[in-house]
């Protein structure tokens, strides 16, 4: 099979790195990928939502699978242009249709899905500035602290969690009246705050049947403590303490199940990964979010630990036969860390040249790059997550050590990371 992978981050070092395990993989692309992944096939310049140069790259190459990566190409419709288009009735594309990326796409879309079918998820209203007063008088009302949503894809900075009712109005008004979302913002969704530990749960679907792969937890917060503005994720861990046999039981019958079955019902086409966002609250399981992709880094820590062939389970899926397949999963741990940029999650600067990555071990350690590019033969900063290493050990405290030990044979002007991922679980 040819496939046509798109991303550039994390992810999709850890996804190209595995589907060029399969034998059935004969040619990867990556479009437009990082230093990392052009060792594993052939990278592509294109920009991902110009979806003709994305098809025109399935014709020349004769691509038979395109998994698509990242959440925006997926919400903007990518996966229903590529059907459309696609001549020969054959390629197959990993990746919900566009109203199925609308899980991701508009929070008020995902909270009403979750209502219509029963998922456990926080109280909420959603306000416009028609009805903005309305908005105002809806957080007089509401216990503190109070969760304001910008409906719209916002990279991660979306999200408000608000001490005061001063603050939450002045957000309020920042986000409907000052546009400070822009597009993303024009719709709110007020929700209540939920007390409890988060986790996020993967699964490949059909959009019928599901196959559950393994659990991760990231950490959000640039600082250490979990301090600090939030970033795109310093890290993950995978399994989860706290996800035992039985949350998972419940998560798999009031969260999974009741999500797939409401896309079969009202008929979303969706092939591809679900990443549930949960917070377990008491024992109980609520969803935060839903996005219609593979985490990063939680992908970092998931692939490393499934031993099936990603391209079967991922060709099941197109051809409704999950059912018929077994998640295989590695008992172990896996953490990764991220290296970042000075200055992340604010200003950065590239360009700048990282040493030592070739000496990283690869006895149960795995070097996934993120923003990276290749200059002059060297390999140089290409972003604010630059590149993370995972490892394998017995627990979460022995494969974060290692991964921290591996990082410290790397080095680039103003490289940061946090050596206390997985810190609750030492
Ligand atoms: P999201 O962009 O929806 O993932 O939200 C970003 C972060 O905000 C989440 O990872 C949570 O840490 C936090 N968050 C979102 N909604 C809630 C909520 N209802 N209660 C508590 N924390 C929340
Ligand atoms: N690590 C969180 C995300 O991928 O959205």
């Amino acid at each position: 099979m040819r496939v046509l992978l798109l991303g550039s981050g994390g992810r999709e070092h850890a996804l190209a790195w595995k589907i060029v395990r399969s034998p059935d993989c004969s040619a990867l692309f990556v479009a437009p990928g990082n230093a990392g992944t052009s060792s594993l096939g052939t990278n592509v310049s294109l920009d991902l939502n110009d979806f003709d140069a994305v098809y025109d790259l399935c014709v020349k190459e004769s691509v038979d699978m395109v998994i698509v990566g990242p959440e925006e190409p997926l919400v903007k419709g990518i996966v229903d242009f590529l059907r459309a288009n696609d001549l020969t009735g054959k390629l197959v594309v990993i990746g919900p249709s566009k109203e199925g990326a609308r899980l991701e796409g508009s929070k008020a879309y995902a909270k009403a899905f979750m209502k219509r079918n029963m998922i456990p998820t926080a109280a909420y209203a959603e306000f416009t500035a028609d009805n903005y007063a309305d908005g105002v008088q809806y957080l007089k009302k509401a216990a503190l602290p109070i969760v304001l949503k910008a409906d719209g894809l916002a990279a991660g900075k979306g999200v408000i969690i608000c001490e005061t009712l001063e603050q939450a109005k002045a957000s309020f008004r920042e986000m409907l009246i000052d546009s400070r979302f822009g597009e993303a913002g024009k719709k709110v969704v007020i929700e209540r705050f939920l007390d409890g530990i988060e986790l996020s749960v993967f699964v490949i679907t059909d959009g019928r049947e599901y196959l559950v792969l393994p659990e991760a937890k990231d950490y959000k917060r640039i600082g250490e403590g979990d301090t600090g503005p939030n970033t795109g994720g310093m890290g993950a861990v995978s399994p989860v303490p706290f996800a035992d046999k039985a949350f998972m039981t419940l998560v798999e019958e009031q969260v999974i199940k009741p999500t797939i079955r409401g896309l079969e019902q009202e008929k979303i086409d969706y092939t591809g990964f679900v990443f549930f966002g949960l917070i377990k609250v008491g024992d109980q399981p609520f969803v935060i979010e839903y996005n219609c992709r593979m985490g990063d880094p939680e992908t970092e820590v998931v692939i490393p630990r499934l031993k099936n062939d990603l391209l079967k389970l991922l060709v099941a899926a197109s051809e409704h036969k999950l059912a018929e397949v077994e998640a295989e999963i590695d008992p172990r741990s896996c953490g990764t860390v991220m290296a970042v940029s000075g200055g992340y999650p604010g200003e950065i600067e590239k360009g700048k040249v990282i040493t030592g990555l070739e000496t990283v071990s690869d006895a149960d350690c795995f070097l996934f790059h993120s923003g990276t590019c290749e200059k002059d033969q060297k390999i140089i900063t290409n972003g604010g997550r630059v590149f993370c290493i995972s490892s394998f050990g017995a627990d979460i405290s022995s494969a974060v050590k290692k991964s921290i030990g591996e990082m410290g044979k790397t080095d680039f002007d103003g490289m940061y990371f946090r050596k206390d991922i997985g810190y609750e679980f030492q």
